[in-house]
Parts: C-alpha cells; structure tokens; sequence
C-alpha cells in the first residue's frame, strides 16, 4: 500500500522483521558528495524518498548527472557523474528544497564553496524554518547570502566563499556544521567548526573516505571541534545503511507491547543511536548485534521485545541525539509507568512543525496528559492513546507516531494529511501491514 492522504489505522499487535529505507541523512550526503567528486561514484541504498528526491533535482539543475532505480528491497541504486562546478554563474538557477531542512541548508554550504549562484526555496514548512544560523558563518566565508527577513527561505546564495572560517555555533545542529564544512572545502585554508555537543558527523565520515582531512576533537566540556582542510574528496562509491530514525517507529512499538521486532542493517552512527539508549534506560529489552564497519559507517541490527517500562529523562546532549525521535519516544513515555522528561529541546520547534505543539495536539486528541514546556516536555506514565481524528501537520515523523499511537491504543485512529510520509519513509504503511497492522485509506 502506498502513502495515502487519510488514512484509519486500527489497535493491534505488531511483530516480525522490517527492512526500513536508507537512512535519510546519508543519502543525502551520498549525492551531494557524490557531486564533488571528478568522476562516476556509485551510489547504493538510497532511500526513495521525498527529502532525497529533492536533493538529487536541486543537483541536476547544476549540471550534474544523477541516475538513479529502484532495485528489490525498495532503495535506490545508481550514479552521480560531477563535479558540481560553478554552473549557472551568471544566472540564479532556481532550487526547490520541497520539505527538506537538510537538502536547503547542506546545498547552500556546497553551492557558496563552488560559486553557483542559486535561489533555494521550499514548501510552506520549509519557508518557516530558520536559515540565518547558516547566513552568518558563510558570509563570514566571504559568500554573498539573502534571505527573506535576514531569517527565513527563500535563500539566495549568490557568491563564492572565499575565506576560512573558525566559527562557534550556538546550536549543536549537523545541518550548520556540514554547511559550514562543505563550504570549507572549497576555501584556502583551514575550516574549524566548534559546536556546544556532538551532532551526527556523517559528514566527517564521508569526507575521510574520500581522503579529505577532517578531524573532531571532544574537549572536557562535552564540546566538539571539527577540524577540515580544502580538498576534492576522491570516491569512487558510497552507501546509505538503513534508516535508524525510521527504525525508531517500530522500536516504540515493540517496547510498547507489540511483539517482538527486528530491524537489520541499521545504521548505528553514535549521533543516530540516543532513541535506543532512551528506550533502554526506560528498560526496554533491545539487542543490538552483527555491528560492522560498513563504508565508514557502523551498521547493525537492532531488536526490541516488550517490557514493563520505567521512567527516562533527556536532556543536555543526549537532544541532539534523539531530536528526530522526540515524539514516537513521547509516546514510550505515555505508556511507561514513569512517564518521560524531556529538557533543552527548543530545537523541536524549527523541525518540519513546530514538534512541541504538534505532540501535544496529538496527544490531546488521543486523550492523553501531555505538559508542555518551552524547551521540551513531560510526558506523564501510565497512560493509553484512545482512538481519534489527528493531523499529521505536513509532518512526516507526527504522522507515524500517529499511527504507531494507533496500534497501541485502544480504538482506531484518522490520520488526516498522512502522505507527508513520503518525506522519509514513503513504504511506511506497507511495512506497517506486513507486520500485522490493520489500515483503511479513507481517501487518496
Ligand atoms: C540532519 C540533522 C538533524 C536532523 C535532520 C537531519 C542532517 O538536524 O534533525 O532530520 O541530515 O544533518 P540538526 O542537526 O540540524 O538539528
């Protein structure tokens, strides 16, 4: 079954194995990488989804070669031929970003180190997302940036960095640390980004693999610094491991009461894995196993069975890495005895909605006790989602919660707005029913 506008997903158990899509946040980087490289790189595992669609056109329409196919298992398998150059400097070549956060902040960073002159836009959730924590570091770069009110998409990247930078964001956020880095690689001189946590470093990966010198030193105060030299990355392939934000869904699941749930090939980057060390300190029963280094990448499979849920708190650098999860994790909470804490997330609201106020529609019109704060949430124990009519609020990972709310609760629940599932995770209700969920689409 395929993404649908709305659908009815009814109470019930789920339990098997599921093979989720790439991981978003690779395939990305697989193709914008790609892009700089000299030559045909390989790409394999991709997911095909709507974010990485957006990347691979905003590409095309700087002159590079992207093909990519469908192959069985559902990911996309193909070829990037750059280099991106300098197309289009005359002309500002048009982008849509569409809903991706990623494709728009990432892309301005690779554009201003190549000289391509762009204007990226996107949808209506995308064009409320704020873009000046990434304006000021490349303008320091020496590149020409505009954007609406200084502040928001569209954002026009209009000359070439030129300079070096050492900058001291005050978010932990990959999306700025890998705009800034991509951009260093085309400036003389060393780029230093220091960031108050870690944030996912696929980025970091992926250059070392193609040789460019990147370095990350963790300092005492739980700071990082990331260190890279200009250079060409040289690969002749790179590969997406599967999705653990997409993962995290039937993770919840499991915990929660379903049965038990397996989900192999995932990718178990550090920065990805704060959902499962959630889950585990609520006492979830996870095992995690066959974890090998796969093109950069650790790569394993992770499965949950039921348990008594405890409590669990997140707060300081475990956010960064467990943002994405926020609210499917909101709901282990509801259904823990102890209920989940959660602090220092403001970040919540800039994501695809404004994720503190959307959960906490969500959990009203299922009927459940949601406080929330200005930085994060509590979420008290000993709760059950009841059935209901819910909005997805053009936001993918609200609509999955959703619905995974739906099969833990105790009636069926409409999801109004579900195709924004396309976004990450386009198999979604597919996967759902192959593993024993019960849905209705109401309307296509
Ligand atoms: C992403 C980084 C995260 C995450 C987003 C994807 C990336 O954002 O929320 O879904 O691919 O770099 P920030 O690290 O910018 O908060």
């Amino acid at each position: 079954m395929s993404s649908a506008g709305r659908v009815r997903v009814h109470p019930g158990m789920l339990e098997g194995t599921v093979t989720v899509p790439g991981d978003k946040s690779l395939s990305h980087r697989c193709l914008l990488i790609g892009a700089l490289v000299d030559g045909e790189v390989l790409v394999e595992g991709l997911a095909p989804s709507g974010d990485v669609a957006a990347t691979a056109g905003a590409l095309r329409a700087l002159g590079v070669s992207i093909e990519l196919s469908p192959v069985p298992g559902g990911s996309l398998h193909g070829r990037v031929r750059g280099p991106l150059g300098a197309a289009g400097s005359g002309a500002i070549v048009p982008i849509d970003c569409g809903n991706s956060g990623t494709t728009m902040r990432l892309l301005a960073g690779l554009v201003a180190g190549t000289g391509a002159r762009v204007e990226l836009d996107g949808d209506a959730s995308l064009r409320r997302r704020p873009v000046d924590r990434i304006l000021a570091p490349l303008r320091e770069m020496g590149s020409t940036l505009e954007a609406r009110d200084d502040r928001l998409p569209p954002l026009r990247v209009l000359a070439r960095a030129t300079r070096a930078v050492t900058w001291h964001s005050p978010v932990a956020s990959a999306q700025i640390k890998s705009a800034i880095l991509l951009a260093g690689l085309g400036v003389d001189g060393e780029t230093v980004v220091h960031s108050p946590a870690p944030s996912r470093d696929h980025t970091e990966r992926m250059l070392r693999a193609g040789g460019v010198s990147v370095t990350t030193d963790l300092e005492a105060d739980g700071s990082e610094t990331v260190t890279l030299r200009p250079a060409r990355p040289v690969l002749t392939s790179l590969r997406a491991a599967r999705d653990p934000s997409a993962a995290a869904f039937w993770h919840v699941a499991a915990a929660c009461g379903s049965g038990v749930i397996v989900t192999p090939g995932l990718c178990l980057n550090p920065g990805r894995t704060g959902a499962i060390e959630v889950l585990q300190s609520f006492g979830a029963s996870i095992v995690v196993d066959g974890a090998l280094e796969v093109a950069g990448e650790p790569v394993g499979r992770v499965t949950v069975a039921p348990a008594q849920l405890g409590a669990a708190e997140v707060s300081g650098a475990l956010v960064v890495r467990t943002l994405d999860e926020l609210p499917v994790l909101a709901l282990a909470g509801a259904m823990s005895s102890g209920g989940l804490d959660v602090r220092d997330a403001e970040e919540l609201r800039v994501k695809e909605s404004d994720r503190i106020t959307t959960v906490a529609a969500l959990f009203s019109a299922l009927g459940m006790r949601f406080e929330e704060r200005s930085d994060g949430f509590r979420v008290p124990g000993g709760q059950r989602p009841a059935g209901g009519v819910v909005q997805a609020h053009g936001d993918h990972r609200i609509a999955m919660t959703a619905a995974i709310a739906a099969t833990l609760g105790t009636g069926p629940v409409d999801i109004s707005g579900f195709s924004a599932v396309a976004t990450s995770y386009p198999s979604f209700l597919s996967d759902l029913e192959a593993l024993g969920g019960r849905v209705e689409v109401l309307d296509d």
